[in-house]
């Protein structure tokens, strides 16, 4: 028997499922059984400080709540699984290299403080001395003790672990007769005719001693923007490309546009092993903020989360399961029917 129907399983189905079966309900989870959602490439930034941007208010003010709600959701995890999903507090490290670069982090930096987010602008040596790795020539820099990361790839495990049988492999191919909650990424266009569209992303993994890095580096370099985040395993993560664009190849321009400014910003970094190129596609709306709601008596929609579906994870599970326990509506910001 179950009460409800989560069509989706990566990080924002299993998460929505997870805390609805919390809270008592009998969840069935179809998964197609494939790790092709945006969170397999995913570096698990948490950064509210570091990926909000101009004229997102209400985004912006969900990612401070959903970040808030990390600490929580990873604790709770770790006592009902074992598992540690790698929530790492050192904060980041946001660097500019040229004076342009500078000018144009100062102004997203501003932005960030006057949304209550912490940054602690530091002059290059400072910088240096908190991350000896980085290069000297850099401009300036900031901290931002808010950002923290997780391993997404953990913390799908975990609540792999958490949801157990209820989690089925089975391809959807039309909405289940309801309750159900279509939690599919880009699947959900399809499933819904809801406009989702695919962002294409380019993410790299190396491999070398660990300890290089202590902080997730967010950099902007020569224009380009490129994050560094360093696993205690010694594994680095780079991403990530945004392309308009639905394909899944690996080019060599790609791996160049991330290679070159994160070897520009962290010299040492050409000495690592390159493990890993892995593409997958962001789920992005006309507004590159989720749909979060119902669409029908049965069906409610938590998809297109675009760059920040780790992020949201807490909150958007909280929220979805307050809709279906207690009929209390998401933000209106959020409405999927808002592009109609
Ligand atoms: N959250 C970072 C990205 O989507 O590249």
């Amino acid at each position: 028997m179950t009460d409800l129907t989560i069509v989706g399983g990566g990080i924002i189905g299993l998460s929505v499922a997870w805390r609805c079966q919390q809270r008592g309900l009998r969840v069935t989870v179809l998964d197609n059984g494939s790790d092709d959602g945006a969170w397999y490439a995913a570096a698990g930034m948490l950064a509210p400080a570091g990926e909000s941007s101009f004229g997102q208010e209400a985004l912006t003010a969900l990612m401070i709540e959903s970040a808030a709600r990390w600490p929580g959701f990873a604790a709770e995890l770790r006592r009902e699984t074992g598992i540690d999903v790698g929530l790492d507090t050192h904060g980041t490290l946001a660097v500019a290299l040229t004076g342009d670069d500078l000018a144009e982090a100062q102004r997203l930096w501003a932005y960030r403080e006057q949304h209550g987010m912490g940054v602690h602008r530091l002059p290059p040596s400072e910088v240096r001395d908190r991350e000896p790795a980085l290069t000297p020539r850099l401009r300036g820099g900031a901290y931002l003790p808010d950002d923290q990361q997780v391993d997404p790839r953990r913390v799908l495990a975990a609540l792999r672990t958490a949801l157990g049988p209820a989690v089925v492999h089975r391809q959807a191919t039309e909405v289940p007769p309801g309750p159900v909650v279509v939690a599919a990424g880009l699947g959900t266009a399809a499933l819904t005719g809801l406009p989702i569209r695919p962002v294409k992303g380019l993410v790299l993994r190396l491999r070398g001693e660990p300890g290089l890095l202590r902080h997730v580096v967010v950099g902007q370099v020569d224009g380009r923007h490129v994050y560094v985040v360093p696993r205690t395993d010694g594994d680095i993560v780079i991403g990530a490309t945004q392309e308009e664009r639905a394909d899944a190849t690996v080019t060599a321009g790609a791996v160049l546009e991330l290679l070159r400014p994160a070897t520009e910003l962290v010299p040492d970094l050409a000495e690592f092993e390159l493990t890993e190129s892995v593409v997958r596609h962001r789920p992005s709306t006309p507004d590159n903020a989720p749909l979060l709601g119902r669409i029908s008596d049965d069906v409610v929609v938590a998809a297109g989360h675009h760059r920040n579906g780790v992020l949201l994870a807490p909150v958007t599970a909280d929220l979805i399961a307050d809709l279906v326990i207690e009929h209390s509506a998401p933000p209106a910001a959020f409405s999927p029917g808002r592009f109609a």
